[in-house]
């Protein structure tokens, strides 16, 4: 064959395709042995979930706005349910075993500032928990839609 400019040009040009091609692979293949982390394992999984529950219990038993809402609650049964509702809504392995939330906030009379005071100890507690500020809005977006179900209508 003879070499001339254009030769070059072409195979220069197939050796990009290739190249393409075959860094495409590597990425593919990245990804299927790294797949994107699931929010549960962006909380930090098992032990994120249940630090961000204990530091907003904590906010919350310090909280002249809130804590009166929570005067009878028992602390151990809404540990457990909200760490089952945290890790279910994040996709984790849970389930949640707890009452429905019309149920559970029904005759509570919560209103907008309540609901909104309470977001804001969450994220806190996220905070003091090191959870990411990605995985904390993300968090928040699942939980959001929970809003009209708990509401005093
Ligand atoms: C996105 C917002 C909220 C979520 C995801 C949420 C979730 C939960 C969960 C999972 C429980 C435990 C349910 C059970 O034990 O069956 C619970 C209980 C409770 N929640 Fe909420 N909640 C939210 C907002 C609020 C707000 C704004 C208030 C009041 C200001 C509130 C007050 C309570 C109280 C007092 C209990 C304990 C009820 C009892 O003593 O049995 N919650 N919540």
């Amino acid at each position: 064959m003879i070499i001339n400019r254009s030769n070059i040009v072409a195979a220069l040009r197939r050796a990009r395709g290739l190249i393409g091609l075959f860094l495409g692979a590597i990425f593919l293949a990245a990804c299927a042995v790294h797949p994107k982390p699931s929010l549960y394992e962006q909380l930090g999984g098992r032990e994120g979930v249940a630090l961000i529950v204990d530091h907003l219990i904590e906010r919350i038993g310090a909280d002249d706005k809130i804590f009166h809402f929570y005067a009878e609650t028992k602390i151990s049964r809404f540990r457990e349910h909200l760490q089952g509702q945290l890790c279910a809504v994040s996709d984790g392995p849970c389930h949640y075993a707890g009452d429905s939330m019309e149920q559970v906030h029904a005759g509570m009379m919560i209103q907008e500032a309540d609901f909104n005071h309470l977001v804001e100890l969450l994220i806190g507690a996220m905070e003091d928990a090191g959870t990411p500020v990605p995985a904390q809005n993300r968090l928040l977006a699942r939980l959001a839609p929970m809003r009209g179900q708990i509401l005093h209508r």
